[in-house]
């Protein structure tokens, strides 16, 4: 502890008050389900995206009651665009476990609530002290930025010993009062201040105590070694049309979109050429998508074929999981955002009567 002045925790209240987030849709009220369903939806996405689709998804599932009484899919659907759809299912899971485990009732502590379907340490304390001002740390991504910079923590994050480390070192910071207060300050301060690259140290309430401040290098801080190397990946797609109607596929349960509605998809380009070398219709090729994932970014090449009205399905197509659609059904299913994206400029464009885009290339014709 440096000794001078009002301790971290008094600084980052103080702060909080004056110059942090009082009006997000999920401040101001104490009902877990409200706060949980904040805390999962922000944990891997921007306030800014989340706020929008938080409204909606209270609109439609008001309470844990209505969450885990809905089929999986229109929770997926009301995700789409979200990403990290691991998230959506283990939120409707979460639901399903309160509801029959716990009475519909959140537990009150944050080590009951850790217990949960996707509600990890962090999430599990943010709730616990947002809603029952339970005094307890929370270290997700932002926080252990800000902590490592005031502290110069210079223990690898990297390793679990130094991150159990920092946890100690969060938990001991805590004030005795407002812990609601001190928790969002230190998210705020994360979110808006201390942020990964541009750091506004003359603005920050910690500026004349800060470690990683003092020593002139913010960035050096949180450290973390092991750096995740990124692979890419590289599909083809097919969006096979027939009489208006849509080829949708159903992902499988596991991996990448995992439960969403997509396109077919083919290990490359050139095993789509082969598979369709026979299909009656035409195809085109369509603009790449580039997506970047967790682990690596993923290249894929779409193809939109047309098969003429009576031709039946492509053999390698019928397999369990898909089926066709209306682009207005489509559009309503859980689908991945950038296949969303593709499909609704088709429509925008038939509805404005625009030509096909200039990057389409015409594959063949019979
Ligand atoms: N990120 C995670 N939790 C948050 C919250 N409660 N308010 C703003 N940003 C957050
Ligand atoms: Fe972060 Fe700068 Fe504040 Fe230190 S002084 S906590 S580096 S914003």
């Amino acid at each position: 502890m440096s000794g001078s002045g009002p301790s971290l925790a008094a600084r980052v209240q103080r702060w909080q008050r004056r110059a942090g987030r009082h009006d997000l849709p999920w401040q101001r009220t104490r009902d877990p389900y409200r706060v949980w369903l904040s805390e999962v939806m922000l944990q891997q996405t921007q306030v800014v995206t989340v706020i929008a689709y938080y409204e909606r998804f209270l609109a439609r599932f008001p309470d844990v009651h209505a969450l885990a009484a809905a089929p999986l899919d229109d929770v997926l659907a009301l995700w789409s665009g979200l990403g990290y759809y691991s998230r959506a299912r283990n939120l409707h899971r979460c639901a399903q476990v309160v509801v029959a485990e716990h009475g519909g009732r959140f537990p009150g502590s944050a080590a009951a609530l850790s217990a949960l379907p996707g509600i990890g340490r962090s999430t599990a304390a943010a709730i616990a002290a947002f809603c029952f001002g339970e005094r307890v740390a929370i270290l997700d991504g932002n926080v252990k930025r800000v902590l490592a910079r005031a502290l110069g923590f210079g223990g690898d994050l990297s390793v679990a010993a130094a991150e159990r480390e920092l946890w100690a070192a969060a938990q001991a910071l805590l004030p005795e009062r407002d812990i609601d207060i001190y928790t969002q300050g230190l998210m705020d301060l994360g979110a808006t201040l201390c942020t990964t690259r541009d750091p506004k140290c003359p603005r920050c309430p910690l500026r004349t105590t800060c470690v990683a401040q003092r020593e002139g290098r913010p960035l050096a801080y949180p450290v973390r070694t092991r750096r995740a190397r990124r692979g890419t990946r590289r599909h083809a797609l097919l969006w096979l049309v027939q009489g208006g109607r849509w080829w949708l596929v159903q992902r499988p349960g596991r991996g990448v979109w995992a439960g969403l509605w997509s396109l077919a998809e083919f290990e490359s380009a050139e095993a789509l050429e082969t598979a369709s070398a026979r299909w009656p219709g035409r195809g085109e090729r369509l603009p790449l998508i580039e997506h970047a994932l967790t682990h690596f970014d993923w290249t894929l090449e779409p193809v939109r074929w047309t098969l003429p009205p009576r031709a039946r399905l492509p053999e390698v197509l019928a397999v369990d999981g898909g089926a066709w659609f209306e682009p207005a059904a489509a559009l309503a299913l859980g689908l991945p955002a950038p296949v969303r994206r593709m499909l609704q400029s088709a429509v925008e464009n038939a509805d404005s009567g625009a030509a096909q885009g200039p990057m389409t290339t015409f594959l063949s014709r019979r």
